[in-house]
């Protein structure tokens, strides 16, 4: 039986920039039971102590349940679990409310407005653990606080008895955790009940509408949680396995990741949810001016296509000419940046899975890059640097000092850094000075990933991170992690083996977005991959992509020759920003259609992505949210009425500009495979 749990009410401050915190206990009617209600009365969390000791929580929404009983506690290499045997110590609610302001992002002030609710609980073998529960009107976060352990001995956590038990039939937009394209599969679809081991964001709906999303926040020295379908709708955190040991070892006393749901009426209210940016710690960099939302162009889709190459050789791409020829293409259509890729030596040998020869201290003879950093500069634009390390990690880590120095004396901001091998065939460097290999979104991995973005900051350096541990919001901590993959880009297009499904957008909008901002590489508007194999899209949507799938840092990924062969689609992709002042979601159903209205950072424009599958569609979009009396003329970037992504009128675009205003309601009409980008300006 559980011991007598008491229930004060402390008077607790703590200081916030803006807003207010106030304090209030929350009072038991049951010393096994504690409860706590968001803001709004919307979602309420109970914390439940069974006979034996075992812990639990559940979460009703409106008074219906969406998570039922499910576990909490620990299985532990080191000592006996922290699965039973709890009693309640104390429970401490507190309100929080306040609002932050984003270096950049999808909207420029977020408002942070929950209750917290923290419960310490004691073992009877006297082993302490708190759980801290954030309920926001939009969703739940909780995590595990550990206190130092006696002698300081370190946790060797072997698994999370975490759960998150669905309540009502579900159906589950989800992607294998794992395996070998770590996160670059096609999302699936499926009854919740079929699902395997899936890794985070992953999206259910409810027969009753509700719709949820499971992920984590503030991944910091720790190892990433996958979810693993026990049975029924009982989803457990599985840790990525380490290769060395416990999958998380940890001393003194830490805290582990938030596990979070966000939970909306529908797709819509999940994107419009801060909740995991909201988890996170503040900005720890300070002044971050330095980093610098902008879109790019790049040596980079002609070696997709294989009409150059990363090595040496007739068909090198980063040659100092052909480096030219793309900062004048940058300069002359307002690009801030060129990356370029294959500029060092070691990629002559098998370099994926592999990156032994990479060096990064140098460029291979043909790329000058002295000469190409200042024949930007004279023009405005910035080399973007890369690092692709083939998932050597212990290779890359005894350069990494002395790749950032060359970079920062040649003034290159922002680099891409890259991490091609299998799932689990990343190197690290052991302990005993021998490598080993493990997962890239093990504890090792994560740590490594951080050590990156901390040391590229000391040189006011942004990083965009390929093949990536899945973002979980520390680009509030940490404004220099500026954008990542971690998901099937568009040189899946290129390969064709095969491209993306033509639901692809309309999935991850609602998946993968969920977790923040994807490098993908839009604006691929010759349609077709290697060897002219054509992919699942019109050009209107390749257009659309630039505003639903967000990014501060965004490549128009195509060659100049197919830019200089479509001016009028070219002219949105010149217009269109990446930083927002606002963002908001029109409409979407996951893997359907979904439909971004985006308000520039530094005007006054608004800009809509709207996409679908391969259904053709007519939606409504009221223009309510522009400012009302004033008449902004809309720049329509439309599927032609003949479009459609299966046959050559995938190319068929008609661009037109109509007078609106914010009482209107637009008709989107969306090709099979197509989509629609506009621009609104306000007339002046
Ligand atoms: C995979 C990345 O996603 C891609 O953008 C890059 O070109 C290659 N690796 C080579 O680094
Ligand atoms: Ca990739």
């Amino acid at each position: 039986m559980a011991q007598k749990f008491m229930s004060i009410g402390l008077a607790v401050r703590c200081c916030v920039a803006l807003g207010m915190v106030v304090s209030s206990g929350s009072a038991l009617a049951d010393p096994n039971v504690a409860t706590v209600e968001s803001p709004g009365k919307v979602l309420s969390v109970s914390v439940l102590v069974a006979p034996d000791g075992r812990l639990s929580y559940k979460i009703d929404r409106k008074g219906e349940p969406v998570i039922a009983p499910s576990r909490l506690g620990f299985v532990l290499a080191s000592e006996k679990p922290l699965d039973s045997g709890f009693a309640l110590e104390r429970n401490v609610v507190t309100d929080h409310d306040d609002t932050w302001e984003q270096p950049w992002g999808e909207r420029r002030y977020v408002r942070n407005h929950y209750r917290q609710m923290r419960v310490d609980v004691k073992k009877n073998d006297g082993r302490r653990l708190a759980i801290v529960f954030r309920v926001f009107d939009d969703g739940v976060g909780f995590r595990y606080e550990f206190p130092k352990q006696a002698n300081n001995r370190a946790v060797h956590i072997a698994d999370e008895l975490t759960e998150f038990v669905v309540a009502r039939p579900a159906t589950a937009w989800w992607q294998q955790a794992g395996e070998v394209w770590a996160l670059e599969y096609p999302i699936q679809k499926s009854p919740l009940r079929e699902v395997g081991m899936a890794n985070t964001p992953m999206t259910v709906k409810m027969d009753n509408g509700t719709h949820i999303a499971f992920h984590e926040a503030a991944l910091v020295d720790y190892a990433s949680m996958w979810l693993r379908r026990v049975e029924g709708q009982r989803l457990r955190a599985h840790l990525t396995p380490s290769a060395t040991g416990a999958p998380v070892v940890r001393s003194g006393a830490f805290t582990t990741p938030w596990r979070t749901m966000q939970i909306a009426d529908n797709a819509a209210g999940l994107y419009m949810s801060d909740l995991v940016l909201n988890l996170n710690e503040p900005n720890k960099l300070g002044d971050v001016s330095w980093v610098k939302p902008s879109k790019y162009v790049g040596v980079w889709w002609d070696m997709h296509l294989e009409t150059k190459s990363w090595a040496n050789g007739p068909k090198l791409g980063a040659t100092t000419e052909y480096t030219k020829r793309y900062i004048d293409f940058a300069a002359k259509n307002g690009f801030r940046g060129v990356l370029v890729e294959g500029w060092n030596p070691g990629w002559d040998s098998d370099w994926a899975g592999n990156g032994a020869d990479m060096d990064f201290t140098k460029s291979n003879p043909r790329f000058d890059l002295p000469a190409l950093a200042a024949y930007g500069k004279e023009r405005g634009v910035h080399i973007i640097g890369h690092h692709e390390t083939g998932g050597n990690i212990a290779h890359y880590e005894k350069q990494l000092d002395a790749a950032l120095k060359l970079y920062a004396r040649n003034g290159v901001d922002s680099i891409k850094t890259g991490y091609v091998t299998d799932g689990g065939a990343a190197q690290f460097m052991g302990k005993n000075g021998k490598i080993h290999f493990g997962y890239t979104d093990s504890q090792e991995g994560v740590r490594h990933y951080q050590k990156v973005i901390e040391e590229a900051a000391r040189y006011k350096i942004a990083i965009n991170t390929h093949e990536p541990v899945k973002d979980t919001g520390l680009r509030r901590t940490y404004p220099n992690w500026i954008s990542r993959e971690g998901a099937r880009g568009v040189e899946y297009n290129a390969w064709g083996e095969p491209p993306n499904t033509v639901d692809h957008e309309a999935n991850i909008v609602f998946t993968r977005m969920l977790s923040g901002p994807l490098d993908y590489t839009p604006g691929i508007l010759s349609l077709e991959g290697k060897g002219k194999k054509p992919f699942n899209s019109t050009q209107a949507k390749q257009l659309a992509n630039f505003v639903l799938i967000y990014s501060p840092v965004v490549m128009a990924a195509d060659l100049i020759e197919h830019y200089e062969r479509y001016p009028a689609a070219f002219k949105f992709i010149q217009d269109v920003p990446t930083d927002w002042q606002d963002t908001r979601v029109i409409h979407g159903e996951v893997g359907e259609y979904a439909t971004i209205a985006r308000k520039d950072r530094k005007s006054d424009a608004w800009y809509v992505g709207s996409v679908t599958d391969g259904n053709a569609r007519t939606l409504d979009m009221p223009l309510s949210f522009l400012d009302q009396g004033k008449t902004y003329v809309a720049e329509i970037y439309r599927d032609g009425d003949d479009a459609d992504y299966r046959s050559e009128k995938r190319f068929s675009l008609a661009v037109e500009k109509r007078n609106v205003t914010s009482g209107d309601t637009l008709k989107l009409k969306l090709a099979p495979g197509g989509g629609q980008a506009i621009r609104l300006v306000p007339v002046k």
